[in-house]
């Protein structure tokens, strides 16, 4: 089999400027593709910015013989969004992939919770996502191709103690990537969601000794897997860490019916039933479920 390559396509990737995107940045150029390495260049809260984290990712790559340019829009913004689009299409011409890896964290247990600190954490992950690739949708759907890569989180699929704010963007993204594959599917347009686990400046505080095995170079490959023209996934939500992939769903158990004597005595009576995870599936859609007998 041939190595898997992006000659003759456009990436962006957001939030490059360091950690994981900038091992999705570097690893897409080495095999070819013409890279925007966006970053705002402000601090993990969000705070401040700096046009250097992405103009030194792209002399990274440059010296290693790829094509890169810098970007320092904020992802948070429809404007943002469209201005990344278009320095895009002003260094390369087109726009094939879009990495949403661009985030912050404002961590807060609920009851602290205010919204200085959780509509920003909105607006960077989960409308970082909607804008950028708003901004590219039709150019993707004209051209009939786009990969669309957005990053989400284990504390968003599985909960994470003082993370509310984080825990519904990334969960959000979960949903609007869900939608986003079934509106591409027409114009072979993929949507996935990557659900990372990498030793970076957002994490390095939390992984202890787990830290050493996590390289942002090893979540990489998932990202180039699902930005590669010869990937069939759409809608689907890749774990990676460690040099781990594994397949993360949203299912649906087999559950109880009984339309003559509905009750909640009857829910708490079958209980066992409608918790088992026995001849669980995975839904196409919000009708495949709701029509479910
Ligand atoms: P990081 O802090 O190194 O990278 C995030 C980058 O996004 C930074 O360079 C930052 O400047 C940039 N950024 C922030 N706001 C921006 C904006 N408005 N516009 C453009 N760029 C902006 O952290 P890391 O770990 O590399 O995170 C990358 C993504 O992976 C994030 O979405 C994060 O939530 C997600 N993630 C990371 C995990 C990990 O274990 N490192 C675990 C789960 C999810």
């Amino acid at each position: 089999m041939s190595d898997m390559r992006f000659d003759g396509k456009v990436a962006i990737v957001t939030g490059a400027g360091g950690g994981l995107g900038r091992a999705h940045a570097l690893l897409l150029a080495s095999r070819g593709a013409k890279v925007v390495v966006n970053d705002l260049g402000g601090a993990v809260d969000g705070s401040g910015s700096s046009q250097t984290p992405a103009q030194k990712v792209v002399e990274e790559i440059k010296a290693l013989g790829g094509q890169a340019v810098a970007d320092a829009n904020t992802v948070a913004t429809q404007a943002g969004g469209k201005a990344i689009v278009d320095a895009a299409l002003k260094a390369f011409g087109a726009v094939h992939i879009i990495v949403n890896n661009a985030g912050i964290l404002r961590d807060k247990s609920f009851r602290n919770m205010s919204p200085e600190l959780f509509d920003p954490v909105i607006d960077v992950h989960l409308k970082g996502c909607v804008w950028t690739t708003h901004a590219a949708w039709e150019l993707m759907r004209e051209q009939n191709f786009g990969r669309v890569i957005n990053t989400s989180s284990a504390a968003g699929l599985f909960g994470n103690f003082g993370q509310t704010n984080y825990s519904a963007a990334k969960m959000g993204i979960v949903g609007l990537t869900k939608t986003l594959a079934l509106e591409g599917a027409k114009y072979n347009i993929k949507c996935n969601v990557l659900a990372p686990g990498a030793r970076t400046r957002m994490t390095e505080d939390l992984m202890g000794e787990r830290a050493a095995a996590m390289d942002p170079e090893l979540v990489a490959h998932t990202v180039a897997y699902l930005a590669h023209e010869s990937c069939s996934l759409t809608g689907e939500i890749l774990s990676s860490s460690s040099g781990r992939v594994a397949r993360v769903f949203v299912g649906a158990c087999k559950g109880v019916t009984n339309r003559e004597q509905m009750s909640p005595e009857f829910i708490r009576d079958n209980l066992a039933q409608i918790m088992s995870t026995d001849g669980f599936h995975i839904p196409a859609g919000a009708m495949d479920e709701i029509s479910q007998r």
